[in-house]
């Protein structure tokens, strides 16, 4: 039995490409391992508190000094850290909105990076603490991207690194609002890509 951890983080519901590619992709390693256990965790229908100062303490305070509500969120982001943890393959769905990720997937990985839990400091910087892993990013794009202004794929593979998970890959279908054959022919090149992978 494996264990699949899936997040959805489209604004767009069942019209989002990101998820019609991830549900193929994931139906394709179902059919491969057909004793994979499923955990789909929707980032927009369930979003997750965003950063501020009372959340900052609650992550770094002794839970002594932390309110109810402080505890609550260190609670979370230790249950969310457990289920990354369960998963043997993570396959995120990944939109870019204005140049960048959706700001739920920020939230859920402000959670997931705790000094001492998922990351440690060490005299040569910081070392991951989870272990190692398949990490699929299915990320969407309505245009294109010059490699040196791509702030989708690289920032979430800095964080991946930073909490110990290096094998990640990528799989882009971009130009999916630039024309009806733009689109056609990046979602074939996707589906094709995501059938060799699977
Ligand atoms: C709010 C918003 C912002 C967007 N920003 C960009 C952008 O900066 N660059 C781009 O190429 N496409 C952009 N798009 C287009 C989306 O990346 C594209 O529609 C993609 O399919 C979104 O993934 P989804 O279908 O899974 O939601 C944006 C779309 C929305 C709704």
């Amino acid at each position: 039995m494996t264990t699949l951890l899936y997040l959805k983080t489209s604004a767009n519901g069942e019209r989002s490409r990101s998820a019609q590619l991830c549900e193929r992709f994931i139906q394709q390693r179902f059919d491969a391992q057909p004793d994979t256990r499923l955990i789909t965790r929707d980032l927009v229908t369930q979003p997750l508190p965003h950063l501020g100062a009372e959340q900052w303490d609650a992550l770094r305070l002794p839970a002594s000094e932390c309110s109810a509500e402080q505890l609550a969120y260190r609670h979370l982001s230790d249950a969310l850290i457990e289920e990354f943890e369960s998963a043997d393959t993570v396959v995120i769905a990944l939109p870019l909105y204005n140049f960048g990720i959706p700001s739920q997937l920020k939230a859920y990985f402000d959670l997931l990076a705790r000094a001492g839990v998922s990351f440690e400091f060490t005299e040569t910087g910081p070392k991951g603490l989870l272990r190692d892993r398949d990490v699929y990013l299915i990320a969407t794009r309505g245009g294109t991207l010059d490699s040196n202004d791509d702030h989708q794929i690289p920032p979430v593979r800095q964080f991946l690194s930073l909490i110990g998970i290096q094998r990640v890959h990528a799989l882009i279908a971009d130009g999916l609002d630039l024309s009806p054959d733009s689109r056609e022919q990046s979602l074939l090149a996707a589906h094709q890509r995501m059938a060799e992978i699977a």
